[in-house]
């Protein structure tokens, strides 16, 4: 399963890239605004230093306006992606840029049926947002799994792309459940490697090492 960090923070996809772990990035307008920057200038920055897809949403609600900021978009570097939501106007986009050999993540995806839509139109990636259905009491994972058995029976090639994953049980469920791949916030990935045993681990072999030196020296001396 491949790991996209989803972030516009330089900071923390520095550090998390230095990993050599993480295949990609996706952003949104909230992401970006949080930054305080501009929108455009953040994602060449990205780029400078992410070779994985790299997505990058577009704001306009109709296909004109969207094909316009995505031709654009593109322009920044080759490994932008194009982000469009999963509506009528975002599926035509798709289509559209998907025929001009334009990556596209279908995004802010809910039903499986929606998911479907996104395949037909061709898109490379579709973002079902897991964390905000668990936030209105449904089961976020299951539009997970419902999507991959559509796109398995069907032998659709679109990526799975889960979304909005908000703790390390929605990761490990994505990844027991074969999803392409997940986005993950900085908090998540340093939580995903982390594991109180191995502190405690790494504190009982050190302490055994200096205490076995310490033997050797007075023994040799
Ligand atoms: C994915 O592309 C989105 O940026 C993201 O996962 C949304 O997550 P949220 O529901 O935590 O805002």
């Amino acid at each position: 399963m491949k790991l996209f960090l989803d972030t516009a923070n330089i900071q923390e996809l520095k550090d998390a890239a230095q990993t050599g772990l993480i295949d990609g990035v996706t952003t949104n307008p909230s992401l970006v605004a949080k930054e305080g920057v501009k929108f455009e200038d953040r994602l060449r920055e990205i780029c400078e230093f992410i070779s994985g897809p790299v997505s990058a949403e577009v704001i306009s609600l109709d296909y004109e306006g969207m094909m316009r900021e995505a031709k654009k978009l593109v322009t920044i570097a080759k490994n932008i992606v194009i982000k469009v939501p999963l509506t009528r106007e975002g599926l035509r986009a798709c289509k559209s840029l998907r025929a001009d050999g334009v990556d596209v993540n279908v995004t802010l995806c809910f039903s499986p049926l929606q998911a479907l839509l996104a395949a037909k139109a061709g898109a490379t990636f579709v973002s079902p947002f897991v964390g905000r259905l668990d936030d209105i009491g449904q089961a976020g994972m299951s539009l997970i799994e419902d999507i991959l058995q559509i796109f398995r029976m069907q032998q659709l090639e679109t990526q799975v792309l889960v979304a909005s994953v908000r703790h390390t049980e929605h990761l490990l469920q994505a990844a027991m459940m074969g999803a392409d791949v997940a986005t993950i916030p900085y908090k998540v990935f340093n939580q995903a490697y982390q594991h109180p045993l191995t502190d405690i681990g790494i504190e009982k072999f050190l302490a055994d090492w200096k205490s076995s030196k310490t033997r050797q020296e007075s023994s040799t001396s």
